[in-house]
Formats: structure tokens, C-alpha cells, sequence
């Protein structure tokens, strides 16, 4: 080893100084005497790290960086003859110590992308705050879409309030598992899978009559089942529409009754804010729209369809002690957009993962809505985790809202506006035209 070390003393005996010649030179450091670049002697003080067996007497000449690491000059100096990579001591020592100044630079920078990703998720969201529930005891609640997601998460925290839940899914096997594992974690034995398909108009049909027969009371029905993929059901609808609003449409009014007769009681219908993007036309209504985004735009209409139809049943049921919400619960990392364009996915995956809430965190403000006194006055009102606030225009359209409500009972065979026929096309062939009221 030399005399002249070509790394610096420790930094104890230096001094800081800036460049004389002006700012545009980084800073140097006086250390015994002689100046060092800041820059080069803080690349020094990068922690010593294994080497990757990889790399080892593999690397290329000229690819791995060269700084002064003490470390690296030392073996590169101690082996005295040809490295195993040819280069001479020198230049092995250097690129030892080039790896090592690249480790150190690729742990910084996961280092500070783990920071970024902490501030994003937790910094700027702000921490979930736990919220009191009351004593739901001798409550009955539905959950449409109990078995995973948003669903699941609200109907865990109303069984640990007490609640006897009824899980209403289309997945036996993941309803019922759904339900063992609500009833362990909370010990609530009241917890309960019964099966529904709202893309069904038969199955909700099904559903009501057996819960109507099998339960004598109903306090919360929350409406919260949905898909987000395109297609066309047996009867005839879209796909999204009738899981994400008429087939919940049905099941409402066939089990108002209940709802009024156990009142104070409440629906909670779980909407989204992607109803801003949403287009309902009386005329057309349940059917798929056409169009390059034809499945995005279903989504937004049946979510359109949702704010709208809290709105109106909250003016029909006014009087009753049965109120009506509807809830953007938020952008939560669920299954929801598993069917997703390809395209879409390595978009929309790793912001789900970095930024979207979790499911407990998405549930809030459906249970808020769900238990919260004092709500009544702002029946048919569009709530998100921060409260009530405004929905879109069209989500205020009390016109269409009327229109959606009469156009969906004539669909689904209910009241006076179509007769009781039932599914799309005869709903298609006999009410072509808008529907009274518009
Ligand atoms: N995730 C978000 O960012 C977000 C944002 C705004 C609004 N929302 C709304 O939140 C609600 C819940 O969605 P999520 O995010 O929790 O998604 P999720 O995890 O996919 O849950 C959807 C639930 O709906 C059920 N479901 C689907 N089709 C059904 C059918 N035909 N009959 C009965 N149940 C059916 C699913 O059952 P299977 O397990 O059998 O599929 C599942 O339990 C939806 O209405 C959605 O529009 C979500």
C-alpha cells in the first residue's frame, strides 16, 4: 500500500468548505490538508455490502462504477498481480468497490421509494381512525355480496356489534366460508350465508321469499354486491345493471314491507363516484350501451342508477322510519376490477396496491350510514367517508330519478308502470316509449 492513500481520513478531523471559485462546483471538504468533493466523500462512506456471487471476478470492463471505497482500494492493492477479471490490482479493487457503491446506491434508493410509498399511503390519506359502533344486538341485517371485498368487511364489524347478518351471495362455497370466518373472529354465532343472484330476477324472487319466511325482522339492508365486467344476463339486461341496481331494485321492495314494519330501519345502497360519468336514458334503460368504453359506461350508469334510486326512495318512503343512502365508499383495493381489460391491468394493479384503501377502510362509510344516529333528516343523501356531499348533476335529477324508478319496476314486473311482465325484452317490446313522468 501506498503512502498516499487515495480515500480519505476519517471525517472527524475535517472541515467544511465551500468552492471558492463559485456555486456552481459542488462543495469540498478539507480533511488533513487536502480537499475532497463532498460528493465523493460521502460515495466513501457508503456502508461496505456483500458482493452478489454473480458479479464476482465477472465484471465487465468499464460497467461497474469506480469510486473510492477503502475497502475496495485495499483488496485491490492487497492482491498485487493480475485480478481475476484481468484488469490489474487497480482496476479491481475498483470494481469491487464499484459494486459496493452500487449496492449502497440501489439500497438508498429502495430506501427512499419504501419512504415515498409510506408517505403516499399513510402520510397523505391519513391513518384510519377506528370509529365507535353501537350495541346492534337484536339487529338484523342483509349484506348483498357479503363474501369478499367491501361487503365482507361491513359485515364482520356489524356481527362484532351484535348484529345477526345474513351473507346474501351467488357463491355457496364462498358465502359459507365467508360466514365460518365472520362467526370465528367474532364469535357471533348469528351469522348466516343465503344464496342470491341479483344477475337473476328468479334468484331474487327466491331469496326474499325465503328470507321473508325464514326471518322475522329486518333492520339494514345494504345493498352492496356489484360487478364491474360487461355482458348480458337470462334476463336480458346488462350485466352490470341488473347486479348493481335492478336486481337490488327488486330485492328492495320486496322486502320493504319488512323494513317498514321493524322501522326505524335503513338501506344503504353502495354507489360509487364513477356515477359522474354516468348516462341513463329512460327509453334504453337495462340495455348495454355500445361504444369503445361500452363497459366502463355500463358501470358508470348502474352507478348512476344507485344515487338515483336512494334519492327517490327516500322521497317515497318519507314518513315510514325506513331512510335511504347511498355511498361512495372510496377507491379500495378489491376484486371488483378483476375483470378489467389486459390492457388496463398493469395500469391499474400496482395503483391499487400503492394507493386505494383496504376493505375494512372502504366499509366505514357504508356502516356509518348503517348505524350512525341522527341521520334520518339526510335520507336519500349521498354520503362519502368525509359525509354527505354533492352527487353529479344527473345524480341530482329528481325528473330522472322518477323516471328511473318507474322504468326499473316496469322491468323488473313490480307496480303500475309496465303491467307485470318481466325481463328486458318484453320489457323492450311494450315501453319503447319514455315512461309517465318524464
Ligand atoms: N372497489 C372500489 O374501489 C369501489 C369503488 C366504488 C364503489 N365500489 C362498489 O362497492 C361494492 C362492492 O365492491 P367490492 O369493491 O367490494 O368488490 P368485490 O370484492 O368484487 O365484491 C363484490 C361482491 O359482489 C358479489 N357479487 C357479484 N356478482 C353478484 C351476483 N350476481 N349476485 C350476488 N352477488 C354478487 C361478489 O360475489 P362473488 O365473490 O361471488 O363474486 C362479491 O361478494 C360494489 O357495488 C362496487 O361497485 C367499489
Amino acid at each position: 500500500m501506498t503512502s498516499e492513500s487515495p480515500f480519505p481520513p476519517e471525517p472527524s478531523r475535517a472541515s467544511v468548505i465551500s468552492h471558492p471559485s463559485g456555486q456552481d462546483r459542488s462543495p469540498e471538504v478539507l480533511i488533513g490538508g487536502q480537499r475532497w468533493p463532498v460528493l465523493t466523500l460521502s460515495l466513501s462512506l457508503l456502508p461496505p455490502v456483500p458482493r452478489i456471487p454473480l458479479c464476482h471476478g465477472l465484471e465487465p470492463r468499464g460497467l461497474c462504477p469506480v469510486g473510492p471505497s477503502r475497502r475496495g482500494a485495499e483488496a485491490g492493492a492487497g492482491r498485487g498481480g493480475p485480478s481475476a477479471g484481468g484488469a490489474g490490482p487497480g482496476r479491481a479493487g475498483a470494481a469491487r468497490n464499484g459494486g459496493d457503491g452500487g449496492m449502497g446506491w440501489a439500497l438508498l434508493v429502495v430506501g427512499l421509494l419504501m419512504a415515498v410509498y409510506t408517505l403516499l399511503r399513510y402520510g397523505l390519506r391519513g391513518a384510519p381512525r377506528p370509529r365507535a359502533r353501537p350495541d346492534l344486538r337484536g339487529r338484523t341485517a342483509i349484506v348483498t355480496g357479503g363474501s369478499s371485498g367491501i361487503g365482507a368487511a361491513a359485515a364482520l364489524e356489524l356481527a362484532r356489534c351484535g348484529a345477526r347478518v345474513i351473507l346474501a351471495t351467488r357463491s355457496a362455497r364462498r358465502g359459507e366460508a365467508a360466514a365460518s370466518r365472520i362467526r370465528r373472529e367474532t364469535g357471533n354465532n348469528q351469522v348466516q350465508f343465503m344464496h342470491l343472484d341479483l344477475a337473476s330476477l328468479r334468484s331474487v324472487r327466491a331469496f326474499a321469499s325465503t328470507f321473508l319466511r325464514q326471518e322475522p325482522q329486518l333492520h339494514l339492508l345494504i345493498n352492496n354486491a356489484g360487478v364491474s365486467a360487461g355482458g348480458t344476463t337470462e334476463d336480458g339486461f346488462s350485466l352490470p345493471f341488473q347486479v348493481n341496481h335492478l336486481g337490488h331494485f327488486l330485492l328492495t321492495q320486496l322486502l320493504l314491507e319488512r323494513l317498514r314494519s321493524c322501522a326505524p330501519s335503513r338501506v344503504v345502497i353502495v354507489a360509487s363516484s364513477a356515477h359522474c360519468a354516468g348516462r341513463l336514458r329512460p327509453e334504453s334503460l337495462g340495455r348495454p350501451p355500445s361504444g369503445l368504453f361500452s363497459t366502463f359506461q355500463d358501470y358508470c350508469d348502474s352507478k348512476l342508477a344507485n344515487v338515483l334510486h336512494a334519492r327517490e326512495l327516500a322521497t317515497r318512503e318519507q314518513g315510514t322510519q325506513v331512510t335511504c343512502y347511498a355511498v361512495h365508499p372510496g377507491f379500495v383495493n378489491t376484486s371488483l376490477f378483476r375483470h378489467a381489460p389486459l390492457w388496463l391491468k398493469p395500469l391499474l394493479l400496482p395503483l391499487a396496491w400503492l394507493l386505494f384503501l383496504d376493505a375494512s377502510e372502504g366499509a366505514r362509510v357504508v356502516l356509518d350510514c348503517a348505524t350512525q344516529d341522527g341521520l334520518e333528516p339526510l335520507s336519500g343523501r349521498y354520503f362519502t367517508d368525509c359525509g354527505p356531499r354533492l352527487p353529479w348533476a344527473a345524480g341530482r335529477d329528481d325528473r330522472l330519478a322518477r323516471a328511473l324508478w318507474e322504468g326499473s319496476e316496469r322491468l323488473v314486473g313490480l307496480g303500475t308502470a309496465g303491467g307485470h311482465q318481466e325481463g328486458h325484452r318484453e320489457g323492450r317490446r311494450e315501453g319503447a316509449a319514455a315512461p309517465t313522468g318524464q
